[in-house]
């Protein structure tokens, strides 16, 4: 049997996902590339001429999808040793318009797909005696913020199934983690789905929160690309054991600390501040 890593990345069209499948076969794993629609693989397979690394359709929010991409992962190499569950997406707008549909679309990807996924190949990794799993949640796992409460919850929620699921698989030599990254250079804002009401301007929110999107959607020049967060997933994907938690960026380092040592008060009224200074802003 080969030695090589045999790794399965969902999401890989753009961004995180793209970077962090081209630099894992960089560093000889074996990657299974998958996005939910194939006819965005060029780039991709451009940039990974001469590399071990396969492009594979896989939708996280259809069962049929995500079982027939791991099979066929699985017919290819016969196993898989290295799971990124990257897929997903930001939904934007104030938790309290967004319909049931809306809610439920942001967590059958981000919440429901990574679940999904991860529960197709738990059963090969508890086979192999071995594996490691690694969830892209976010600094949004970790502190929310006005505009993308519905998101953060999302990654809050991929924070706690980290914790569980790292205990659960530990007896079966599988390590779970969760990568944290802040504000990172990616498609991620232009991919971002607006609430529908706040994009029919019917939103009793609009004018701070479109001024919250216009900060969030120009970021400043320092942020960090996508191969800041690949890299960390190698860190991840070498260590021994691997940590629970990887941050990747200032932002997503020391944002959370100081939150967890600033009294609430104090906390609370740095945030309202910030808001109350977007809506005083001129549009
Ligand atoms: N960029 C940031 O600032 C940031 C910060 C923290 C965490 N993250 C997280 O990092 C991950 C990657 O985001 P990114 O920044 O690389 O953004 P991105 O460039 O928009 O990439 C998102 C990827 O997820 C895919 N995707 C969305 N829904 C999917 C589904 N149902 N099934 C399969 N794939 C699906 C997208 O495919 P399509 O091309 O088909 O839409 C795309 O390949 C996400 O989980 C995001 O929450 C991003």
């Amino acid at each position: 049997m080969e030695n090589r890593p045999v790794t399965l990345i969902t999401g890989c069209s753009t961004g995180i996902g793209f970077e962090t499948a081209l630099f894992l076969a960089r560093k000889g794993h074996r990657v299974f590339a998958t996005m939910r629609n194939l006819e965005k693989a060029g780039p991709l397979r451009e940039a990974s001429k001469g590399l071990d690394l396969e492009a594979f359709p896989l939708d996280v929010d259809k069962p049929a999808s995500v079982k027939k991409a791991v099979a066929a992962a699985l017919k290819g190499a016969g196993r898989i040793d290295v799971l990124v569950n990257n897929a997903g997406w930001g939904a934007f707008g104030a938790l309290e318009e967004f319909s049931d549909a809306e809610i439920q679309s942001q967590y059958e990807t981000n919440v429901f797909g990574l679940l999904r996924v991860t529960r197709e190949v738990l059963p090969l990794m508890r086979r192999q005696k071995r594996g490691r799993i690694l969830h892209i949640g976010s600094l949004a796992g970790k502190m929310s913020f006005a505009g993308i409460g519905l998101y953060c919850s999302t990654k809050h929620a991929v924070e706690a199934a980290t914790e569980s699921l790292r205990l659960e698989a530990r007896p079966f030599n599988i390590e779970v983690a969760v990568v944290e990254p802040g504000n990172i250079r990616t498609p991620f804002k232009t991919n971002r789905r607006i609430a529908k009401v706040l994009g029919e301007d019917g939103s009793a929110y609009r004018k701070p929160l479109e001024k919250v999107l216009r900060a969030g959607n120009n970021p400043p020049p320092s942020t960090p690309g996508p191969e800041k967060v690949a890299a960390v997933v190698w860190k991840a994907l070498r260590a021994e054991p691997m940590a629970c938690r990887y941050p990747v960026g200032t932002d997503a380092v020391w944002l959370p600390f100081l939150r967890r040592f600033m009294p609430d008060s104090l906390f609370d009224r740095v945030l309202r501040r910030r808001y109350e200074g977007f809506q005083g802003e001129s549009a």
